[in-house]
């Protein structure tokens, strides 16, 4: 019997549903199979058809579920993927309230697809500001879509009393959880009811897969999921699923390191003279301290900085690096660095970027596992490069 419950670090490596059911292998195998055999018309095997359900698929799904405290979980071919599957749950015509500064992939399927296809529309508001998310809030409001740290200004929402106003107004309520992972952060426990990540970050760690997963906090909404799943057809491949469980098994060794890496260079950062401004919750500097010590374990991994450079200077900045890779994704082994205007953002335009604070001298930092001695002399001496 158990005496408590496990420690993050050992559900990570035993978490769901991966007793193996060939030949007791230790680990989930990848069934390749696209189909099941039956044994006769009333045979009902666990799994039928790959798009409905699969071993390997399963064994990772019901890992991440349990990791965030969910009842079930879907994985999907990537984080949009994921982010359209929750879209599905809503009626035609519904409204969105969502973060103000939420990933620019996020907004343009609101703004560009979703709302020609499903006629959805989007209210974009600072979700810490319960006045103005109640003076958005309609009739046909059926979502509330928070990210919490917001990429790539790393601004937080307090999840508590934004769950508590999508459960007074019976709509749902989702967190992108991507750049936290369930290491850093839990949102079921404050009464949200889906959870969404990126699996491409840090789930599956290494930069070598691309993938989603959705999780929710009760059973009936996990079941409307997998039938979604099942309709759309977006599922994750069992390939990916085994890497993102294999990521899984290291995301606490990793995360730890990796947000502790980020506060110390998050601390350099702000020493150093070229440097403007840091963003990182993990910084009592951060106007969010507080609730980050309170909603998260750590600041996280991935830091924010604006520098004292013209676009010129920021090329040559970031060709001088040698252990800061320049790069779309985050949240992998290896450190990178992201110029969010002309990279992660650059579909929005001039005015959407001001307004957002996504200026020219914004550079978004991935830590990694790196010596973190080691990473501060690669800025420094890029640093050095345009003095
Ligand atoms: C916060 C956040 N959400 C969602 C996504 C989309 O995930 P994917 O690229 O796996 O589709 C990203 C990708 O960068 C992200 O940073």
């Amino acid at each position: 019997m158990k005496s408590r419950p496990n420690a993050f670090s050992t559900q990570v490596i035993h978490a769901g549903e991966q007793g193996c059911q060939a030949d007791n292998a230790i680990f989930p195998p990848i069934y390749t199979s696209s189909t099941f055999v039956k044994r006769n018309l009333d045979d009902k095997p666990d799994f039928a058809y790959g798009r409905v359900g699969n071993p390997t698929r399963h064994a990772y799904e019901s890992c991440i579920a349990e990791l965030e405290g969910g009842s079930g979980a879907v994985a999907c071919a990537s984080g949009m993927a994921a982010t359209a599957m929750v879209m599905e749950l809503l009626p035609k015509d519904s409204h969105v309230i969502v973060m103000s500064g939420v990933y620019g992939g996020t907004f343009r399927l609101l703004e560009d697809y979703r709302s020609h296809s499903s006629g959805i529309t989007a209210s974009y508001v600072d979700l810490n500001d319960l006045n103005a998310v109640a003076a958005a809030w309609r009739e046909n409001t059926r979502l509330i879509w928070i990210e919490t740290p917001t990429n790539p200004l790393l601004q937080l929402v307090d999840l508590a009393p934004i769950a508590k106003f999508a459960k007074s107004k019976a709509i749902l309520s989702c967190v992108d959880n991507t750049f936290c992972s369930p290491w850093n952060q839990r949102p079921l426990g404050y009464g949200v009811d889906l959870v969404m990540h990126s699996a491409s970050k840090y789930i599956g760690g290494h930069s070598d897969l691309i993938g989603g997963v959705v999780v929710a906090a009760d059973a009936q909404l996990a079941g409307r999921l997998k039938k979604i799943a099942m309709a759309l057809g977006g599922v994750q491949g069992p390939f990916d699923c085994y890497l993102a469980l294999r990521g899984v098994k290291t995301l606490d060794v990793r995360m730890e390191r990796q947000c502790a890496n980020a506060l110390q260079l998050a601390r350099w950062l702000q020493t150093c003279p070229l440097v403007e401004q840091v963003f990182y919750p993990g910084l009592a500097s951060h106007p969010q301290f507080a609730l980050c010590q309170q909603q998260m374990r750590t600041g996280g991994a991935v830091v924010s900085i604006k520098i004292s450079a013209d676009r010129q200077q920021i090329n040559r900045f970031v060709e001088s690096l040698s252990l800061f890779l320049l790069a779309d994704s985050l949240g992998g082994v290896e450190s990178m660095i992201n110029h969010s205007s002309s990279m992660s953002h650059c579909s929005l335009t001039a005015e959407q970027k001001e307004a957002m604070g996504i200026s020219e001298n914004l550079l978004r930092l991935s830590v990694g596992l790196e010596q973190v001695e080691d990473l501060i002399a690669d800025l420094e001496q890029a640093f050095g490069s345009i003095r």
